[in-house]
């Protein structure tokens, strides 16, 4: 069963513990928190505290995608806050094994990303480093963007190298389209607008979960 990770990005700003509530009822099985540093992309959202509020409304496992350039400055903050796995971009300047090396030190898991256009080449050499790998199916920086089914194949070729992690994908999912990503290999669904612009999440996630 695909896991579903409602992302806080969509959710009312003004009433973050309502709608993370009502996922969590919905059936929703991870919170997908989407940190940006408005330089990495060209948006600005979260801090450690916001994921430090939500560990304390919900069992759910925390999700955190670091949208940054530095994010060897925000893993132990995150991590305090009770994150269950951090995420880093492949694209960035950093010595990527170690900031793996210091998530999974910490018990947690140590998830890589990478954009649409960056190939799966990139990481082969560090995915048994990672339990996680989030493929993005759109360019990062906002939500209600149109998916890249270019990552399709990308999923694919992650699960036919006999990839051990979760499977993530985030950007553009919809009902419409979820069925391939998961026939393809995806194991988490990163979901939007799709989700709190739902008025029957309950009912989507259903669906979902029996794709
Ligand atoms: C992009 C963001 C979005 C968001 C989900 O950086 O990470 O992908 O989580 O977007 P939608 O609303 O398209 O599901
Ligand atoms: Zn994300």
């Amino acid at each position: 069963m695909i896991k579903i990770a409602p992302s806080i990005l969509a959710a009312d700003p003004l009433n973050l513990e309502k709608d993370v509530r009502a996922a969590e009822q919905a059936g929703c099985d991870w919170i997908h928190v989407d940190v940006m540093d408005a330089h990495f992309v060209p948006n600005l959202a979260y801090s450690a505290d916001t994921v430090r509020g939500l560990r304390r409304i919900t069992e759910l496992p925390l999700d955190v995608h670091l949208m940054m350039d530095n994010p060897e400055t925000m893993i132990d903050p995150f991590l305090d806050a009770g994150a269950s796995c951090v995420t880093v971009h492949a694209e960035i300047d950093r010595d990527i094994p170690a900031l793996l090396e210091r998530i999974r030190r910490r018990g947690r898991m140590a998830g890589i990303a990478l954009k649409p256009n960056t190939p799966l080449e990139k990481v082969t050499d560090i995915l048994g480093m990672t339990d996680l790998a989030l493929l993005m199916t759109v360019e990062p920086g906002f939500g209600g963007q149109k998916l890249d089914a270019r990552v399709i194949a990308k999923i694919r070729q992650l699960k036919d190298m006999g990839y051990q992690g979760e499977i993530e994908s985030d950007g553009g999912i919809q009902e419409d389209n979820l069925e391939s990503l998961a026939a393809n290999g995806l194991t988490v669904a990163v979901m939007g607008t799709a989700l709190f612009r739902n008025p029957d999440m309950a009912g989507c996630i259903a669906r979902l979960h029996r794709m």
